[in-house]
């Protein structure tokens, strides 16, 4: 078992309900997850990295580690992503904090491992939000669930004034999911990625 695996799992068990999952995303999710990102994209902002799996998949796509911020609110995780991605600013607090933390409509990327669909829905509701406050106009949310569902109901979408945009199913996943892209309904039809 990898350091990432034994520290992933020993905040599982201290810490369940925050982490909820069995484990952390597989070199395939993250890559579907960063699809689209290139060097010169702009701010990119991650929701809940836990140990860094998606981290080390966007900046292997080449955003610059100066042009990504970090929302985690797991203290062992935080530590441990401060060490690991040297340059990258690692906010110790909720994804909700992001709109407070780096202004609104600057980020072109909002990734996130959050495990959204076990959270309430004010909850829920409130970390789309923060997202979009980041976002510029036609910013992109990219999130992943492990069941059909999106992470809001398109009733909740629509009611945002958002869109979901679902990818193929991701197997190689311990369990298999689905990436969701969210945006304005504005820009429906417009670029992906
Ligand atoms: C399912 S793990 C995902 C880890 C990683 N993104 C991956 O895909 O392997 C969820 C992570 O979200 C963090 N988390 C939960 N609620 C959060 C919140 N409101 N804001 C920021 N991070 C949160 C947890 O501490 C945990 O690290």
């Amino acid at each position: 078992m990898t350091a990432d695996s034994t520290l992933f799992l020993r905040q599982l068990i201290t810490n369940p309900r925050q982490v909820s999952a069995i484990s952390p995303s597989s070199p395939w999710l993250a890559r579907a997850m960063t699809a689209g990102l290139h060097p010169g994209i702009g701010k990119v902002v991650e929701f809940g990295p836990g140990t860094g799996r998606l981290t080390e998949a966007i900046l292997a796509r080449g955003v610059a580690p100066a042009d990504l911020t970090l929302f985690e609110m797991n203290g062992d995780f935080v530590r441990h992503l401060r060490t690991r991605f040297p340059g990258v600013q690692v906010h110790h607090g909720p994804a909700q904090d992001a709109p407070d933390v780096l202004g609104e409509g600057t980020a072109s990327k909002v990734i996130s491992g959050l495990p959204l669909l076990s959270m309430p829905h004010v909850l829920r509701h409130a970390i789309v939000s923060a997202a979009f406050a980041v976002l510029a106009p036609d910013g992109a949310m990219v999130q992943f669930t492990y069941g059909p569902r999106p992470p809001l109901s398109p009733q909740a979408l629509d009611q945002m004034g958002l869109h979901a945009v679902a990818g193929p199913r991701v197997w190689r996943n311990l369990p298999p999911a689905r990436v969701f892209r969210l945006r304005h309904n504005v820009d429906r039809g417009g670029a992906q990625g």
